[in-house]
């Protein structure tokens, strides 16, 4: 089979499926890692007769994306802030709006260490909580090398993916297994508590699609209809703790529940609180402290 017939079978299976825009990623993600292409090469070798093993790779992949098992998961692996991270069912499938959630902590702390807010020769310590797949204290790490970083998390079997991209990425994090709905005190002080609970309600089901519906872990995404701000409202109360001087809490959010969670965290004793909307223009992340 050439590139062309398996491009013809992989449109004509999965057009009902998706939109043309993201069949056209899925074959060059699928042609990149398989047959090491670049997008170019798609054009330029059309006509490249494919070997039977990754025919046989190729067919088993687009089956799996007709039962509309996300890509990530196919390929075991997804890009996070320009990093690369092993992915498997049992974490979530990091999101461009976490991305935005590290962004505005770098952004954060580069103002905070330019305003001398925190002391430069002090190490930076930071806590991640639900970590899932480490995207977030990873991603920290590699751009803040001197901080020291812990990330709490439920599920062992996540725990030990975030541990394997820690390798693949060759940071160190302290990594720890807690149900921090169960915690009643942090084990340290840190400049910077930053999360992304489970915040989808129930209610909400009907617009999550199904590849996400059927496939990423309901844990780490739903919370129950008559307590949707659960995970705020503990770990707003442990940062009211367990922040330094100075130090900032960041939430990514349920978009609908900007208001209500601006709220809680006021409530909890936080004066200074900026809600931020994601590149869709949702509110989606907030950023508090006490001064
Ligand atoms: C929305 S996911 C975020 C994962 C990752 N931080 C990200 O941004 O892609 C929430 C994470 O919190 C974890 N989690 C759920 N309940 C928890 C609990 N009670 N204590 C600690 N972690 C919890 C889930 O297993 C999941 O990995």
């Amino acid at each position: 089979m050439t590139v062309k017939t398996f491009r013809d079978y992989f449109n004509k299976t999965l057009i009902k499926l998706y939109p043309v825009s993201e069949i056209d990623t899925f074959l060059f993600l699928l042609l990149e890692e398989y047959l090491n292409f670049k997008r170019i090469d798609l054009v330029l070798k059309s006509n490249l007769k494919i070997s039977a093993e990754v025919i046989s790779i190729l067919i088993s992949s687009t089956k799996l994306l007709e039962k509309e098992i996300p890509i990530q998961y196919i390929l075991r692996k997804t890009e996070f802030f320009g990093l690369p991270f092993i992915l498997n069912e049992h974490v979530l499938i990091p999101r461009p709006e976490t991305e935005e959630l590290v962004a505005f902590v770098l952004d954060k702390v580069s103002k905070l260490e330019n305003l001398c807010q925190i002391e430069k020769k002090k190490k930076l310590k930071i806590l991640d909580i639900g970590t899932g797949s480490g995207c977030i204290p990873i991603s920290l790490k590699k751009s803040l090398p001197l901080a020291e970083i812990s990330a709490i998390e439920i599920s062992n079997k996540a725990l030990s993916v975030a541990k394997k991209n820690t390798l693949l990425n060759q940071v160190d994090i302290n990594l720890i297994q807690q149900d921090i709905l169960k915690t009643s005190e942090l084990d340290d002080m840190y400049d910077i508590i930053v999360s992304n609970p489970p915040y989808v309600r129930e209610l909400e089901k009907k617009e999550i699609k199904n590849n996400v519906l059927k496939n990423e872990p309901h844990k780490a995404l739903f919370v129950k209809d008559n307590n949707p701000l659960i995970f705020y409202d503990k770990i707003a109360e442990l940062a009211k703790n367990h922040l330094t001087k100075n130090g900032l809490l960041f939430f990514e959010i349920n978009q609908y529940l900007g208001k209500e969670t601006v709220e809680l965290i006021r409530i909890k004793g936080f004066n200074t609180i900026e809600l931020k909307k994601d590149i869709f223009g949702n509110d989606r992340i907030i950023i508090a402290s006490v001064l």
